[in-house]
């Protein structure tokens, strides 16, 4: 079986794809078959493991895969990383929302087209930052969160919005969106009032419920992505790879239970 998870937070520059690309690259490295999903028009994923001519290739893409599943096939789209295989994103994913909007379950059209991939263990979406069609097809899909955020105050509405969004679908479309972790990202020590704060709240708010894995901010994270890679791909030495397969360990433990 294989697991999916949204990594979402529709609030901008709260590290999703840091996270998304490292979580992949963490399960990778533990041994595992990853798909990192590029859902955001904006692209970075894309241009992040190194696929800009991807990005504005011309079609066929996500673009279109996602206006018509049933027609295209997952493995003419995915491109091979040296830790995981990608699903880019293209620039034609700029007019997606406004096409699914007014389209036939336009909510469901991930789901459609990763229902039968059953040669990777997880799949790992990144989301754009925003509430819309393109995150609800993140939330369907994979039906478990993991959710990126900042040790700041504005975190608690960003949450708070999420979940709403979260329960919503879940009725709409009689399913169960699971909270499968928190990453607490870029925190930078020493900590402020505001930032102890937040790490407090977290850990009342989801600390029985979820792992919360805190990733300090470090340059060898910035430098692996400007590198078209993970943390995991070379040997550079890093202090936050530990909280990062801490997480990956905890996402087996879920697959363990799921297949059980
Ligand atoms: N642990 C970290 N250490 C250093 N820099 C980080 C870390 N996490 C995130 N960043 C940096 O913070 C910025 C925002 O991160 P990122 O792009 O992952 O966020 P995002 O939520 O995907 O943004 P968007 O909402 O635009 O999609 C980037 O410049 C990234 O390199
Ligand atoms: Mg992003």
């Amino acid at each position: 079986m294989t697991t999916k998870i949204a990594v979402t937070n529709q609030k901008g520059g709260v590290g999703k794809t840091t996270v998304a690309i490292n979580v992949a690259g963490a399960l990778a490295d533990r041994g595992h078959e990853v798909l990192l999903v590029d859902l955001d028009p904006q692209g970075y994923l894309t241009s992040g493991v190194g696929f800009d001519d991807t990005y504005t290739a011309e079609p066929p893409s996500l673009y279109d895969a996602l206006l018509d599943p049933a027609n295209h096939a997952l493995n003419e789209l995915v491109v091979h990383h040296e830790e995981f295989d990608v699903l880019p994103a293209n620039i034609d994913m700029f007019n997606l929302e406004q096409e699914l909007v007014s389209s036939m379950r336009g909510r469901e059209r991930l789901s459609m087209l990763l229902e039968d991939i059953d040669v990777y263990d997880y799949v790992v979406v990144d989301c754009p930052p925003s509430l819309g069609i393109l995150t609800d097809n993140a939330l369907l899909a994979c039906r478990h969160v993991l959710i990126p955020a900042e040790a700041e105050d504005t975190s608690i509405r960003a949450l708070d919005l999420l979940f709403k969004q979260i329960d919503t679908l879940e009725e709409n479309y009689e399913t169960r969106i699971q909270e499968v972790g928190l990453v607490v990202s870029n925190v930078d020590y020493p900590l402020d009032n505001e930032q102890k704060g937040m790490l407090e709240w977290f850990e009342d708010t989801f600390g029985e419920r979820i792992p919360i894995v805190e990733v300090r901010s470090r340059a060898a994270i910035k430098r692996a992505f400007n590198n078209g890679v993970s943390m995991f791909a070379h040997a550079e030495d890093c202090d936050q790879t530990g909280a990062l397969l801490e997480l990956a360990a905890d996402l087996e433990q879920l697959q363990e239970k799921t297949n059980a």
